[in-house]
């Protein structure tokens, strides 16, 4: 059971060095100082249903989990981290920083039957390397599912951290986690009843044109918001204590009126225009003190 005081969580876990291995679109790292003291004073199973980074998941390092999102990419990342860490960091030696490598590698998905074929850590070599050298990290895929963000062009990205490799693979290793790739509503359904759920959906968008909710094919609707607030309120229902973030737009605060609402400010790292990438107003919808 995680018991902690203010920021300190599950000390026998805790290892410092365990960071986010991918940057995510609403990665959750620069809000932690905002999100922790919002957490329950007690966590024995914690479940992230939109895991994407998982800033939080890492920073928790909690015992007992259930970690999962929609993209079947990321997460095959982690279950070879947890498998075969060692044979991932030899195979992302292999990869260099250079435009032209960087296309033909994000071109493996364009022939589909030679995709399937390969092996598993080959798969997440190739996602954590275009995650490091693509711009602004950001996975993004076309109608087809096929991964299509530009080089990065950036002077020494770090494709082989193997320190934080080895970290995530520890965690994963050493605590019980439970990793799936399903739509979130299929997780809620089989939680302990003393699960504590943090989710953090594709955001909605604040303008037409400023957010991006492009994390998988055919995205994140408002009509999906719905769904999820629905999902929500059947955690409360049962009994189950849940932390969510979104956009702090009118729409979203209307969503879940009848919990508690904070506002919290973020940096938005990921857009195209830099003079976008401003402080933007968060809420953090909890429905428990
Ligand atoms: C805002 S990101 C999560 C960021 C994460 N908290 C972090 O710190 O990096 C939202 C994630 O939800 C996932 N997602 C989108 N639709 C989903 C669905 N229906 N079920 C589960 N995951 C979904 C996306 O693939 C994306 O990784």
């Amino acid at each position: 059971m995680l018991h902690y005081e203010k920021w300190e969580v599950n000390p026998l876990l805790k290892n410092r060095s365990l960071t986010p291995v991918l940057k995510w679109a609403g990665g959750k790292r620069r809000l932690l100082g905002s999100l922790i003291p919002l957490l329950p004073q007690r966590i024995t199973a914690y479940c992230e249903p939109f895991a994407g980074g998982g800033a939080l998941l890492f920073q928790l390092q909690p015992a007992t989990a259930f970690v999962n999102d929609i993209n079947a990419e990321l997460t095959g990342v982690y279950e070879v981290i947890k498998s075969d860490v060692e044979a991932l960091i030899t195979a992302l030696q292999d990869f260099t920083n250079e435009a032209g490598a960087f296309y033909s590698v994000r071109d493996w998905d364009r022939d589909k039957e030679k995709y399937a074929s390969l092996s598993a850590v080959k798969k997440a070599a190739r996602i954590l390397y275009l995650n490091k050298t693509c711009y602004n990290g950001l996975f993004r895929v076309n109608n087809a599912g096929e991964f299509n963000s530009p080089f990065g062009n950036y002077r020494k990205p770090n494709i082989v951290n193997a320190p934080a490799l080895r970290a995530v693979s520890a965690y994963l290793n050493t605590a019980a986690v439970k990793l799936t790739s399903l739509d979130y509503a299929e997780v809620l359904k089989n939680l302990p009843q003393d699960a504590f759920v943090y989710l953090d959906p594709p955001y909605d968008p604040v303008s037409d044109t400023s957010s991006f909710t492009g994390y998988a094919k055919g995205g994140f609707t408002r009509d999906d918001q719905i769904r999820l607030r629905q999902s929500c309120d059947e955690l409360n229902s049962r009994g189950l204590k849940f932390m969510l973030s979104n956009a702090a737009t009118d729409f979203i605060k209307e969503q879940y009126a009848a919990y508690h609402i904070s506002i919290v400010q973020a940096q938005r790292t990921i857009n195209s225009d830099s003079a976008k990438r401003g402080g933007v107003e968060e809420v953090v919808v909890r429905n428990y003190k």
